[in-house]
This record gives C-alpha cells, sequence and structure tokens, in this order.
C-alpha cells in the first residue's frame, strides 16, 4: 500500500498521507487539505465517506457485519458480560476487575440520589409530553445541580462526573416514565445490581415490593449492552462536538439524547412498533407496507431496515432477535406482532429493492419487542436506547477531550446569491 493518496487539480499535483488503523482501514489524511490547494475543501453530505476523528473504543465493520467494543466481540459480551462491566470496559478501556467493579457500583450508587427541586422541573411537563423531551431537558438540568464544570485534566474529577451520570440518569428515566403514570417517584435499593435496580425504580408499585424477575434482568441486561455504543453515529458525534467547544459533560449528553430521538436514528424502535401495530391493523398487510416503502414518491420507510455502515445483518439484530424468541417464551407471551416483524423480516430479505441495496434489520427491528414484552410502554423505547448508549457517549466524550480535538466547525460550499446592493423597502 503506498504511503500517500495523489490528487490532481488543474494540473497541479498534490499529496497528502495515508494512514491505516489497526484494523487496516484506510484514511486520507486531508488535514491540510484547504491550506495545502487554492483552498480547494472536500463535500460530503451526511458524513458518508468522511472520518471526524481516530478511536480506539469501538469497531465495526458493516460489509462483514462485525461489532467489538475495545476489541471484544459484541457476541462474547452480550453472552458473558454484564451491563455495568461493559460500560467499565468502554470508558476506561479495560475489563473491570472484581474489585474495580465493585468500586465503580458503589461509587455510582453513592451518585444515584437527584436533588429534590428536579422534581419540580419534571413536574412541570404535561403528562403527554414525550419522554425524550423530558429526559433530555432533565439531563441539561443536571448541570444547573452540578454547575462544576468537569476539569478532565483531573482523572478523579472525570470519574466524579462520571459516576453521577451513571448513578442519576437511571433514576430520572424511572421518574419520567412514573410522573406519566402518576405513580410516586423513587429510588430503588442501593442493595441490588445496577439492572435489578432499574427495573425496581420503573415498576415497583407502591403497595407491594417489586419481585425481580431474571428474565427481564437477563434481557434488559443484554439490551442496554447491544446498545452501549456505536463509533461515529449521529447522536455520538452530536456529543463529540457539542463536548469540542467545552461544553460540559451533561449539556452533551442532552444534545446527544435530542439527536437519538429523530426516527431515522434511535427513534426507530418506536416507530417500528407503530408501523408493526399498523400492518396488524392493516389486517397483516404487509406487502402494502413493502410497497409504500419502495415507493420515492411515499416518504414511508420500512423502520428498523437499513443502516449507514451495515450493508449485513446488524450483529446486534441477530441477538435480539434470539432473546425476543426466548423473553417472550420464557414470559409465556404470545405477541401477533413478533410473527408481523418476522413475516415483514422474510419478505424483505427476499426482495430484490431490498436486496440491491443491502437493506437489513437494525438494531431498532426487533427491540421494542422484548421492551414491549417487558411491559415498557411505546415512547419509552428511545428513552431505553439513551440508558444502554450512555456509557458509549460518555467513553467517546472522554476520549474527545482527552485527545484535545479540536472545535468541530465544518466548512461549507456556498452556493447562495453573489453580493448584490441593498434595495430600500420602498424600492422592492
Ligand atoms: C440506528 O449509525 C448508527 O450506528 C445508528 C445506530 C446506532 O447504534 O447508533 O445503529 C442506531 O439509528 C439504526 C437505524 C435506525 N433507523 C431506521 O431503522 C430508519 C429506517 N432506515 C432508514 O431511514 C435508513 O436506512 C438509514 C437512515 C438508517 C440509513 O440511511 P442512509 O445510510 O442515509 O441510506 P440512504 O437513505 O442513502 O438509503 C440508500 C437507499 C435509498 O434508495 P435509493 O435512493 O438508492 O433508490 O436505500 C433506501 C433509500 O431510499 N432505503 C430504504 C430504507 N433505508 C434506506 N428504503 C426503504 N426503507 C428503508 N428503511
Amino acid at each position: 500500500m503506498s504511503k500517500t493518496a495523489k490528487l490532481e487539480i488543474d494540473g497541479k499535483k498534490y499529496e497528502f498521507p495515508l494512514i491505516t488503523g489497526t484494523e487496516n482501514e484506510v484514511a486520507i489524511d486531508i488535514k491540510n487539505l484547504r491550506s495545502g490547494t487554492e483552498e480547494v475543501i472536500t463535500l460530503d453530505p451526511g458524513f458518508k465517506n468522511t472520518g471526524s476523528c481516530e478511536s480506539a473504543i469501538t469497531f465495526l465493520d458493516g460489509e462483514k457485519g462485525i461489532l467489538r467494543y475495545r476489541g471484544y466481540s459484541i457476541e462474547e459480551l452480550a453472552e458473558k458480560a454484564d451491563f455495568l462491566e461493559v460500560a467499565y470496559l468502554l470508558i476506561f478501556g479495560e475489563l473491570p476487575t472484581k474489585e474495580q467493579n465493585d468500586k465503580f457500583h458503589n461509587d455510582i450508587k453513592a451518585e444515584a440520589v437527584v436533588d429534590e427541586d428536579v422534581k419540580k422541573i419534571l413536574e412541570s411537563f404535561p403528562k403527554s409530553a414525550h419522554p425524550m423531551g423530558v429526559i433530555a431537558s432533565l439531563t441539561s438540568a443536571l448541570t444547573a445541580f452540578n454547575p462544576s464544570s468537569v476539569n478532565v485534566e483531573s482523572e478523579e474529577d472525570m470519574y466524579k462526573a462520571i459516576v453521577k451520570i451513571m448513578g442519576k440518569f437511571p433514576v430520572l428515566v424511572a421518574w419520567t416514565l412514573r410522573r406519566r403514570q402518576g405513580l410516586p417517584l423513587n429510588y430503588g435499593s442501593d442493595e441490588i445490581g445496577y439492572v435489578e435496580n432499574i427495573l425496581k425504580m420503573m415498576f415497583e408499585k407502591p403497595n407491594h415490593p417489586y419481585e425481580q424477575n431474571k428474565i427481564l434482568v437477563n434481557a434488559l441486561d443484554k439490551l442496554l449492552i447491544l446498545h452501549a455504543d456505536h463509533e461515529q453515529n449521529c447522536s455520538t458525534s452530536t456529543v463529540r462536538i457539542v463536548g469540542s467547544s467545552h461544553a460540559g459533560l451533561f449539556a452533551s449528553l442532552s444534545a446527544g439524547i435530542s439527536a437519538l430521538w429523530g426516527p431515522l436514528h434511535g427513534g426507530a424502535n418506536q416507530a417500528v412498533l407503530e408501523m408493526l401495530e399498523a400492518i396488524k391493523t392493516d389486517g397483516g398487510d404487509t406487502k402494502k407496507y413493502m410497497a409504500k416503502a419502495k415507493d420515492k414518491k411515499d416518504p414511508f420507510r420500512l423502520m428498523g431496515f437499513g443502516h449507514r455502515v451495515y450493508k449485513n445483518f446488524d450483529p446486534r439484530a441477530r441477538i435480539i432477535k434470539k432473546a425476543a424468541d426466548e423473553v417472550l417464551g420464557d414470559l409465556g407471551i404470545e405477541d401477533p406482532i413478533l410473527d408481523i416483524a418476522k413475516g415483514l423480516e422474510k419478505e424483505a430479505l427476499e426482495d430484490q429493492y431490498f436486496v440491491d441495496r443491502k437493506l437489513y434489520p437494525n438494531v431498532d427491528f426487533y427491540s421494542g419487542i422484548i421492551y414491549r414484552g417487558m411491559g415498557i410502554p411505546t415512547d419509552m423505547f428511545t428513552v431505553m436506547f439513551a440508558l444502554g448508549r450512555l456509557p458509549g457517549w460518555i467513553a467517546q466524550w472522554r476520549e474527545m477531550r482527552l485527545r484535545k480535538e479540536p472545535i468541530g466547525r465544518p466548512r461549507q460550499l456556498y452556493t447562495g446569491a453573489t453580493l448584490r446592493p441593498f434595495v430600500d423597502i420602498d424600492k422592492r
């Protein structure tokens, strides 16, 4: 492989270095492109071909359907690790020893309390407010209650901010759900596991002790692991670019939550269930929805299908599809929606339009079926995605700040009006 990329513009030749990553991916280093040419830039809407950073956190191979966190395969992590171990791995780079894991959990528990005044903010929202809007606001509000901005040069400061948000975010998620259900806001218990406590805070009734169900604990733990990071996706890139202005961690995370909300991104898990419900109401007519998805005049897309990077099966979708069968089976739930999903998947995988465009089920296609089986309302699905993605966002934000990355500020190609004189209003 040559060490440089050669470019010729108007007869002038330029060379730019080629950089190779640890998985033999190759990038053209264009850091000096504009200064080294007559101010020529690249143009790449949606950054489909543009790397924004070097990162050591998550590796994806979209053609082979590979996903690894810090070198460990998603399949092994989903099978053998728990969510807190994976959070530690993503953020600090190594799987924790037992002592490190216990300390991490204890430090998180010590921070799993939220200022009572946050309840006033929560209660100011209409009960009909979408939970993603609520949780984005509450996350940003945490800055007001924890004003000291993170001094990233201090490992201790950084660690404190990390355990703070890892402790408080699940409380805000549970409170967001319970407020809409008119249930008292609680804290669960600091004597049980991280995921066990999320379920207890979400589902405990005021008049009956919450009984843990191992099936639900394992299902949620696995779902959170599968959502924990995914390199430079839309919301993670948002967290990084907001953090690159040296805005605080909580403010950057709040921006990431808002980006995740969109139906083309994390909001797809809610949109998938709404689509499957519509197909069910329509008598299971999947062909109608397949036709809509292929009709260029129709904005409808087959939600839960397609991916910017995966041009093969999303490895997470494979794991979640298997888990959906197991969880619903173990819970004794016969959900016709699961059958419709499988029917739609089969049809799409055999359809030329989808085959030609390499559109496969993604992480969002089956996850909502499990969340629903666990009794989580549909419009809370994307909040659950954010709960899983939290450690990934933290890890990526920390990496960006520790590497002292420059403020994110893309260029543009101007195609508007050239210079023209002002015209007084009575002459227009
Ligand atoms: C997530 O990036 C990440 O890593 C995200 C994520 C993560 O973990 O962070 O993996 C989570 O966001 C998963 C994606 C969830 N979104 C959906 O399920 C929404 C439905 N999917 C599509 O909107 C779409 O596939 C995207 C947004 C996911 C990807 O869009 P791209 O990469 O911009 O691809 P494109 O829009 O250029 O599509 C290429 C072609 C087009 O047809 P042509 O113009 O070539 O004829 O494929 C078609 C598209 O119309 N197409 C679809 C389709 N997705 C793409 N057609 C019908 N249904 C779809 N779902």
